[in-house]
């Protein structure tokens, strides 16, 4: 038992492929520790079949992009609650966690200021050549869509207004959120009328493949994609297309396209993709995350707080 809660001690798995920085692996451990229970890490694995020996006795699971599918949950055993230290939850078999009755949960805005970042970061490079010789443009008094006004595109609009571009975000109906920022409801317009346009959208089956040929080809002359959301929100056959019409017409991504080797060999400067998914890797972004993901699972156990549950 722990403490003065009379909690019995839970096993917490951190299992990440891409470890978090070691001061949030430490920050996590205090915190899971210092309320009584147990820490067990599984960093840089492999093969799936090293996810499924861990979880085995773990009764929370802290993760990253890790996937946590159906057959991890069937070995998960003793598992209650699952953290995505995270925005996107894409990479949990949400079904298969309702149906073993395991809450699983996100840290939603914890990275988003990394993530927001590397948009800017992203539309500075590919506007200056990728940084080899050249002439470049200025971002400042370019115009900038935002498709996906959550918290990652409210920063990603903010930094810019501050570069001195003019933002406009699409949105279906005006919220609070909305009310300050230039807004359109038509994502061909936003397309049509933005130099460059930043997709912060969640993967789901609605938003799979959205940004497609019709959008990307409406770009105006040398207008830039810059993607830091989901590969699969990105139409690839669409975008091959559009890239080979318009030579004028660049993308950048966090997340590489199943054929980035081919599209890279046809499009060369005209397509960028990180090496590995870095939007989220700073250290304060994995502290964020980590500590918010730990922080909700002490909660859960001690209060049977879901306030983050994302499989209502
Ligand atoms: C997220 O959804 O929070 C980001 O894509 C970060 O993913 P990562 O933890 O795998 O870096």
């Amino acid at each position: 038992m722990t403490g003065d809660l009379n909690i019995p001690v839970m096993k917490v798995l951190v299992a990440t492929e891409k470890p978090f920085a070691a001061s949030a692996v430490q920050g996590i451990r205090d915190i899971v520790e210092g309320a009584g229970h147990e820490l067990a890490l599984l960093e840089k694995y492999t093969e799936k079949e090293q996810l499924l020996a861990a979880v085995a006795d773990a009764d929370a699971l802290i993760v990253r992009s890790d996937k946590v599918t159906a057959e991890v949950i069937e070995a998960a055993k003793q598992l209650k609650v699952v953290v995505r230290a995270g925005a996107g939850y894409d990479n949990i078999d949400l079904k298969a966690c309702t149906e073993h009755g395991i809450v699983a949960e996100n840290t939603p805005g914890q990275n988003s200021n990394a993530v927001a970042e590397l948009a800017i970061a992203m539309m500075l490079y590919m506007s200056r050549n990728q940084f080899t010789p050249g002439t470049g443009c200025e971002l400042s008094g370019k115009r900038l869509g935002i498709q996906g006004f959550g918290n990652i595109g409210q920063l990603v609009a903010k930094k810019a207004v501050a570069l001195g571009m003019d933002v406009v975000i699409y949105t279906n109906e005006i919220k609070e959120k909305h009310q300050r920022w230039k807004a359109t409801f038509s994502l061909e317009h936003l397309y049509s009328s933005c130099d460059f346009v930043s997709v912060n959208i969640p993967a789901t089956p609605f938003t799979k493949g959205c940004v497609n040929y019709n959008l990307i080809s409406k770009m105006p002359k040398g207008g830039c994609l810059i993607n830091t959301a989901r590969k699969e929100v990105v139409c690839e056959e669409g975008l091959d297309k559009a890239l080979a019409e318009r030579p004028d017409l660049k993308y950048a991504t966090d997340i590489a396209p199943a054929t980035y080797a081919e599209l890279k060999e046809k499009y060369g400067k005209q397509i960028y993709a990180t090496p590995k998914k870095m939007g989220a890797e700073t250290a304060e972004a994995n502290m964020n995350a980590g500590l918010a993901a730990a922080n909700q699972i002490v909660a859960f156990f001690e209060t049977g707080c879901t306030r983050f549950q994302v499989n209502k």
